[in-house]
């Protein structure tokens, strides 16, 4: 077995509760089986998300302290608008409150009705706000993209035929842009090459279509990259950062994830590009040197972008999670394979084969693995989908237990626990039965809608 090594001390730390499985059943009941829904008081390791929960460095937390309180004029939006223009290599910067909040000002400002969104996989808040403005997204990723098991380094890569296919189906005017997702979250945290970034760029060149690039997990796919694509293997972060954004005219990012606990911003060289999204953000955010951010947020944000392009600090998630994926591997769980960012993706589908989809494995499955071990993680399929006019619901092509590995956050007996209470559920599996939706929220139902055993 292969050792994930931290480069890095643990000096500051929290209290960690490990409930008994009474009180589990208890919280998950009030919580209506949605992990969401749970109080952290009652969860020992929270593998919900990154997003806002990674751990913060010496350097970051130490920056907060120059804050510098402004409505306008911040010097700490000055520091950070010089690291965004550092690491992402793009001159004009809005700052947003978080990564949703990016994707309401570029839908708003380039979206008409009955537009569609080439790319290679949706988020969650990314089509919601898209179809909001009456836009509809198209994924057109790779037969490999939705294969649990595979030996592909890139199945994030969007096909090219398939947007070429695209393109002339709704025609150059009806595609306002093309996105890419770094580290595609929703189906397992799989990165893009360079090489398909490079090849979308082309057709894009052809038709006149910009490119907009989703950054928030650019790090942990700048990484993969590295790794994967000879090109890059002696290339920095740094270089394969600017490499990827100097691709795209819009880079957008939630520094929940990429960089910090809060906040969010949008970058581009194209000034009037810049001056049609600009407007949006004191409507919606603040004012253009805070963007609805705390200056403590802002001062976080510029160390953590630059400490994006330190590998000791991106490889922390990714190697716990290619140890983690190996060794549930090894005992027959299904995951998806290559490991990914973000998380450990089980295959809810092949570990409750008696579930059936429309009763929500994945749901299921992230409620009982709660219930037997307090670790919480995140169900990403069905639940996370939508319900359409007709009443039934839209299948996920995947469904997932996500169970993320914040950076820098967990120990490896901490991921030990995990895999043996998996390891546990998983010879025990026909305990868990499906659930079905009593409460059910229009938007973004995963949130806040609450279930109750079928
Ligand atoms: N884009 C991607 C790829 C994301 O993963 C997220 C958030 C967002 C946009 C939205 O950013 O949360 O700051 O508004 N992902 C989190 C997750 C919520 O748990 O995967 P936000």
């Amino acid at each position: 077995e292969e050792i994930p090594v931290e480069l890095h001390k643990v000096r500051i730390v929290q209290k960690l509760h490990l409930k008994p499985i009474d009180d589990r059943l208890n919280a998950i009941k009030k919580g209506g089986f949605n992990t969401f829904l749970l109080n952290t008081a009652d969860i020992f390791l929270d593998m919900l998300t990154d997003s806002g929960t990674n751990a913060m460095s010496d350097n970051q937390l130490a920056s907060m302290h120059q804050a510098d309180d402004a409505y306008a004029g911040s010097q700490s939006f000055y520091r950070m608008e010089a690291a965004i223009q550092e690491v992402f290599g793009k001159e004009l910067v809005l700052p947003v409150h978080q990564g949703r909040a990016a994707e309401n000002v570029i839908s708003k400002t380039f979206i008409k009705a009955g537009d569609v969104i080439p790319m290679n996989y949706h988020f969650t808040t990314t089509k919601a706000h898209m179809e909001i403005n009456g836009g509809e997204i198209a994924e057109i990723f790779t037969d490999e993209a939705l294969k649990i098991k595979s030996h592909h380094p890139f199945k994030g890569n969007i096909d090219i035929q398939k947007l070429k296919d695209l393109i002339a189906k709704y025609g150059r005017q009806n595609v306002p842009f093309i996105r890419m997702e770094a580290s595609t979250n929703l189906i397992g945290g799989q990165p893009f090459s360079i090489e398909n970034m490079r090849e979308v760029r082309k057709v894009a060149d052809e038709h006149g279509i910009m490119m907009v690039l989703d950054a928030s997990l650019i790090g942990e796919n700048a990484w993969f990259i590295k790794q994967r694509e000879a090109e890059f293997a002696t290339s920095s972060i740094k270089e394969i950062l600017r490499t990827m954004c100097g691709i795209c005219e819009i880079v957008y990012f939630s520094s929940r994830k990429v960089s910090s606990t809060r906040g969010g911003g949008i970058c581009t060289n194209d000034h009037d590009l810049y001056m049609k999204m600009r407007d949006l953000v004191p409507l919606y955010e603040g004012f253009l040197t805070y963007g609805g951010m705390s200056v403590r947020e802002i001062e976080a944000m510029a160390v953590g972008l630059i400490e994006t392009t330190d590998e000791t600090v991106i490889s922390q998630s990714p190697g716990f999670i290619d140890y983690t994926v190996k060794e549930l591997d090894k005992l027959g769980i299904p995951v998806i394979t290559p490991a990914g960012a973000l998380g450990a993706h089980v295959d809810a589908m092949q570990f409750l084969p008696h579930v059936p989809q429309k009763e929500y494995p994945a749901g299921a499955l992230a409620a009982a693995l709660f219930i037997v071990s307090g670790c919480r993680g995140m169900e990403r399929g069905t639940v996370s989908s939508v319900r359409l006019e007709n009443g039934e619901d839209l299948l996920a092509d995947m469904e997932l237990l996500r169970l993320a590995f914040p950076r820098r956050v967990f120990t490896l007996s901490q991921t030990k626990f995990l895999i043996d209470r998996l390891h546990w559920l998983y010879k025990n599996r026909e305990l868990v039965g499906g659930l079905k939706f009593v409460d059910e929220p229009k938007v973004l139902r995963f949130f806040m809608g609450r279930l109750d055993a079928v």
